[in-house]
């Protein structure tokens, strides 16, 4: 078979190591030739396509981003979009797509999927926020940077016996902050999923330097998380070709307040999109070496439609319509745990 892979979204680590592994077992293991259209759906309707099989993808496991690029292109918004992907298809005789990407890029897959296009997904997202699967390979990598900064950040707090805000990505999931700050030991975790009082996190910190000198607070705060109505303005960011709001700016804004309403010293920092780059973990290579097994797998059953997910520790085979449905939030029972620690 002639296999293409694409690569959609915001990149995240581990992307190079799902190809890897779709070409090392496509090409060794079912004789296919693979191929890589640049730039996510951009590079399909523009018909960019390179060769990209083992030889190309040598040396790029511990690779972060993609060697293949991304954008936030969406076909649906662009007039003969999707005609125009199907041509493309046609055109360079692939019989089969790869399309490595979040609820974005799946959801485009999904919908081309019901017209009739041979595609498979593989779940990819720093945020974790995709259903049907337990875990996407970027997340653990994310979280570990988040930790480092978060360990980094408690010393200089402490010499300084400061505030210490710190904005960590997830959108509009709070995967990443409830795991950092659990890991980070934060003072308090603010998700998403649950709109803060900012009177009660400055209550909170108030009382958390009443125990002593030199305990120093960590506040992390999700870029998606939103302050209960009335308490704190936010401003609100561009729109891209998702419908998505650009975030970022929550912390700054909390941490403005924090200091206006307690006094005390605060500063904050964004970890932005450092989150996002390097060297993926060893278990985001592992992960994604097994979903790149498995999508493979599943171009060769045909099996048209579907997402490589992970469940109960297995890669399984899932409807592309169950993963991009709805956002997987954080479960409450774990954000409960890091309400334990909270003042
Ligand atoms: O979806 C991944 C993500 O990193 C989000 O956490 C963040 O809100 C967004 O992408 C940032 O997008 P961009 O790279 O376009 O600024």
């Amino acid at each position: 078979m002639r296999v293409a892979m694409l690569t959609g979204g915001g990149d995240c680590p581990g992307l190079n190591a799902v190809m890897r592994a779709v070409a090392r077992k496509g090409e060794r293991g079912y004789g296919d030739e693979l191929v890589g259209f640049q730039d996510g759906w951009k590079g399909v309707l523009e018909g960019r396509l390179v060769p990209l099989g083992v030889e190309q993808l040598r040396g790029t496991l511990p690779r972060g981003g993609t060697i293949l690029g991304s954008s936030r292109t969406n076909p649906y918004k662009i007039d003969g979009g999707p005609e125009q992907v199907r041509t493309t298809l046609a055109d360079h005789g692939i019989d089969a797509l790869v399309a490595i990407g979040g609820e974005d890029t799946l959801g485009v897959a999904h919908r081309l999927a019901g017209e009739g296009v041979a595609v498979v997904g593989v779940p990819k997202t720093i945020d974790n926020d995709l259903s049907a699967t337990e875990l996407t390979f970027g997340f653990d990598t994310a979280v570990q940077i988040c930790v480092d900064a978060i360990d980094r950040l408690h010393t200089t707090a402490e010499s300084h016996d400061r505030v210490m805000v710190v904005e960590v990505m997830g959108r509009h999931a709070g995967h990443i902050a409830a795991w950092a700050g659990i890991a980070g030991g934060a003072t308090i975790t603010l998700i998403p999923e649950q709109p803060f009082d900012v009177e009660a996190v400055c209550e909170a910190i108030r009382h958390r330097h009443t125990e002593g000198k030199r305990l120093a607070s960590i506040v992390v705060i999700s870029e998606g998380a939103t302050p209960k109505e009335g308490t704190m303005e936010l401003a609100s960011g561009a729109l891209d070709a998702f419908g998505h709001v650009r975030l970022g700016g929550v912390g700054t804004r909390l941490a403005e307040q924090i200091e206006a309403r307690t006094g005390y010293e605060t500063r904050v920092t964004t970890l932005g999109h450092v989150q996002r780059g390097g060297t993926p973990t060893a278990f985001d290579r592992v992960l994604a070496t097994r979903f790149g097994v498995a999508a493979i797998d599943a171009v060769h059953d045909g099996a048209w439609g579907t997402m490589v997910a992970l469940q109960c520790g297995s890669v399984v085979q899932v409807p592309l319509a169950d993963a991009v449905g709805e956002l997987k939030l954080v479960d409450p029972e774990l954000y409960g745990v890091a309400q334990v620690f909270f003042v």
